[in-house]
């Protein structure tokens, strides 16, 4: 980095050897000289002083700064962060995890290539490869569940060049056996990229688990205010630069300063948020579970989940997520009333934020809602992110709009 004013300070240790509580706090952050600031100040310039003959200047570089839609220095110090906390060797960030989740794709896939891609994804994903990419640029994928490893095997082709998956999906909550994965796209000459979105490090390193890029919705778990939206691509330093250098520079989803600067701020906490909403996820998804006016609940940290198994192992015992789907007994309406008769819990979309949130989602309100269990297609689906609320006053919320909604 060249920005000349503003420098990491020379006596604080080596992210790298630090635990991962200690890097929340410090990895990327920057002391300014110029005013002693000890947290890396906002620089919302758009252009940075141009050496005094620039005609050398390579203006694809993306980290020299001279221009933001490149590189900004917030957005590089949270760039050296989130490499820091994924142990990856780089990262790169853009304006949301969609623009993160595109660039992969646009970088990586040309026409004629094929994909495998988990039969449940975030939506985008969904419309991307079932509509977008086949149709406009000659991409093709095949959709698999991806917790069925032979049909994954079976799905690969000569010229698939890419597996993706979720770690926990949105909203089914299946979990992707990543390391098995990770062994179907190397012997099938394919790289692997996991959308991590539901389990931040330190819960699961993807890069550990053999995937060759990991994603995140930065707007979610690790910026965690519901205040910021931004996403990253971490991995190796030559997928990065590559990644930087096309979808960056050329197609220009870059982060804000000012947003990058939040989610810098708001992953300060994320060692403390997180297994807080990972315990009081479970409290929740057991509650409802027990329930007999709930229809189903779809969440990892129960045994009925079919890869309750493979999210214990997986996630190191930290937790399950902190997202789950399920219904109350009855029609649309009745998840309706439902949601309108909670009073802590808000309805929106998103997830991951310190509020919990809770989604009405219908019975084929998304693309790609019939690989759905056959339950979310019956009764549609409630998706409840847990936040950082007592826990205790969530259950008393939750139960009195179940009584609110069956007495009437
Ligand atoms: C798993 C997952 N990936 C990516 C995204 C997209 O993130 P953003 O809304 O920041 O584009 C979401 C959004 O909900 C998500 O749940």
């Amino acid at each position: 980095m060249t920005a000349n004013n503003i420098q990491q300070r020379p006596d604080k240790e080596q992210p790298s050897s630090l635990s991962f509580d200690s890097q929340a706090v410090h990895a990327g952050n920057m002391v300014d000289v110029t005013t002693g600031a000890i947290r890396t100040p906002i620089v919302m310039s758009n252009s940075y002083r141009l050496p005094d003959d620039p005609s050398s200047l390579d203006w694809s570089d993306t980290q020299t700064l001279f221009y933001t839609r490149c590189s900004g220095h917030n957005q590089l110090c949270l760039e050296r962060k989130l490499a820091a906390m994924e142990h990856g060797e780089a990262a790169a960030a853009f304006c949301t995890g969609v623009a993160a989740l595109h660039a992969i794709f646009f970088t990586f896939l040309k026409s004629g290539d094929h994909v495998v891609v988990s039969d449940v994804t975030y939506e985008a994903v969904w419309r991307l490869f079932s509509e977008l990419l086949p149709q406009r640029y000659g991409i093709d994928a095949t959709f698999v569940d991806i917790s069925d490893l032979a049909a994954v095997r079976a799905a690969m082709r000569p010229n698939t060049k890419l597996i993706h998956a979720e770690t926990i999906a949105n909203p089914t909550t299946k979990v992707a056996d990543v390391r098995a994965l990770a062994g179907i796209a190397r012997d099938g000459g394919a790289m692997l990229s996991i959308d991590a979105t539901f389990t931040p490090p330190p819960m699961f390193r993807g890069l550990e688990h053999g995937a060759d890029l990991v994603v995140h919705a930065l707007t979610k778990y690790i910026n965690g205010h519901g205040d910021a939206m931004g996403g990253a691509v971490i991995g190796r330093a030559d997928l990065i630069h590559r990644l930087k250098a096309d979808a960056l520079v050329d197609v220009g989803g870059s982060l804000s300063p000012f947003n990058a600067w939040l989610i810098m701020r708001g992953s300060v906490t994320l060692p403390l948020r997180l297994p807080r909403q990972l315990s009081t996820a479970q409290k929740i998804a057991e509650f409802l579970e027990e329930d007999s006016r709930v229809a189903f609940v779809t969440f990892p940290g129960l045994p009925s989940h079919p890869q309750h198994e493979l999210s214990s192992r997986q996630f190191a015992g930290m937790g399950h997520g902190a997202v789950m789907a399920f219904a109350v007994r009855g029609d649309p309406d009745a998840q309706n009333r439902f949601v309108a008769n909670l009073r802590l819990i808000t309805s929106a979309v998103s997830l991951g934020h310190d509020e919990t949130l809770i989604v009405h989602v219908g019975r084929d309100g998304r693309g790609g809602a019939e690989c759905y269990p056959s339950e979310f297609r019956e009764y549609g689906h409630l998706r409840l992110s847990i936040g950082l609320e007592d826990p205790a006053d969530l259950v008393a919320d939750i139960r009195a709009a179940l009584d609110e909604t069956f007495t009437r």
